[in-house]
């Protein structure tokens, strides 16, 4: 149960993972997630589906290693097992045939935006997909998004490749009917942004929170959102909703109330495992 059958680095710190699990894969859908907990005391930390082989029991990951459970996950080699995995979790996105949809999947959120973009695609839409990251080198799975899509635009930060930034999202709204858009991206600032340069344009859009979950079953509150003046948990009710209506300044406050602890927690667990390496190192003097 959850054997690691294929593990990849698609670009620095960003890796893939492909694990056995034959009841998530049976069920799962795009925009859904699994809760990921890394050894018995590990915390549990939520990933969103990148992709399901049934026939395979297959469920696809990919993931930023960006603290003390995303690198534990990360250093786990082919053939090993991931400790526990809950899901699918969360309800699934709302795919049906709207017309023209506009994907944009920001960094590592670009993985389960394949995903989702290729069941828009499946359901007879025109698909155009945007892909961003911060630089050139952060891009990932530019092929298999260009494979799924009418139309494919990169976007990085820095402009090192593509358009630099998000504005020019404005000359494709301007220039074609676009009737429904949907984002991903951890990084809430980038979906405020979406959602504010769409906003004019009446473009109902959808997108998808990374608030900090920790059962991801609706029990302890931690993921509260408000959409349109409405408490929700980002875990049951979610995790997409409509942009317009998201709190944005109560969502980003709420994402920032543990990232002191997490840093601690991080170079806390990365000093242990240099004090064990070099401990290691010198029972072998
Ligand atoms: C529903 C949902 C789906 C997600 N899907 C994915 C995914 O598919 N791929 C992926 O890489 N990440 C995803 N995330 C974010 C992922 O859960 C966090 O990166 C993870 O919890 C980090 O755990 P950690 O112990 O490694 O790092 P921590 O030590 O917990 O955090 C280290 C740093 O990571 C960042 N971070 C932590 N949690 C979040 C978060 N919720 N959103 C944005 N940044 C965060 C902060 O900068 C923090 O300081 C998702 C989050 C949610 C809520
Ligand atoms: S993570 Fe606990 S209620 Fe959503």
């Amino acid at each position: 149960m959850n054997r690691i059958l294929v593990k990849k680095e698609l670009a620095p710190k960003i890796k893939l993972i492909e694990f056995e699990n034959r009841d998530i894969a049976s069920k799962a859908k795009p925009g859904q997630f699994v809760v990921i907990q890394m050894g018995e005391k590990g915390e549990r930390f939520p990933l969103t589906i990148s992709g399901i082989d049934p026939g395979k029991g297959m469920v696809r990951v990919i993931f930023n290693e960006v603290g003390k459970s995303s690198k534990r996950l990360g250093a786990l080699a082919e053939g090993e097992e991931i400790g526990n995995v809950a899901g699918p979790l969360g309800n699934p996105a709302e795919i049906e045939k709207f017309g023209t949809v506009l994907c944009f999947g920001g960094g590592v959120m670009t993985g389960p935006m394949a995903y989702e973009a290729a069941a828009f695609k499946k359901a007879g839409n025109r698909v155009i997909t945007v892909i961003g990251a911060r630089n050139k080198e952060l891009l990932i799975l530019k092929d298999e998004m260009n494979a799924l899509s009418d139309k494919l635009y990169v976007s990085t930060d820095d402009g090192s490749e593509g358009y630099k930034g998000l504005d020019f999202l404005r000359d494709i709204l301007e220039g074609e009917k676009v009737d429904r858009v949907i984002g991903m991206s951890v990084a809430t600032a980038t979906l405020r942004t979406l959602c504010e340069l769409t906003r004019p344009y009446g473009v109902k859009t959808i997108v998808s929170l990374t608030p900090i979950m920790l059962d991801g079953t609706g029990m302890c509150g931690v993921c509260r959102v408000v959409v349109g003046g409405q408490t929700k948990f980002a875990c049951v009710d979610g995790p997409e909703f409509d942009g317009h209506l998201v709190d944005w300044d109560l969502l980003e406050s709420r994402k920032r109330v543990y990232s002191h602890e997490e840093r601690v927690s991080t170079l806390l667990d990365e000093q242990v495992g240099k004090d064990c390496a070099s401990r290691f190192q010198q029972t072998r003097k």
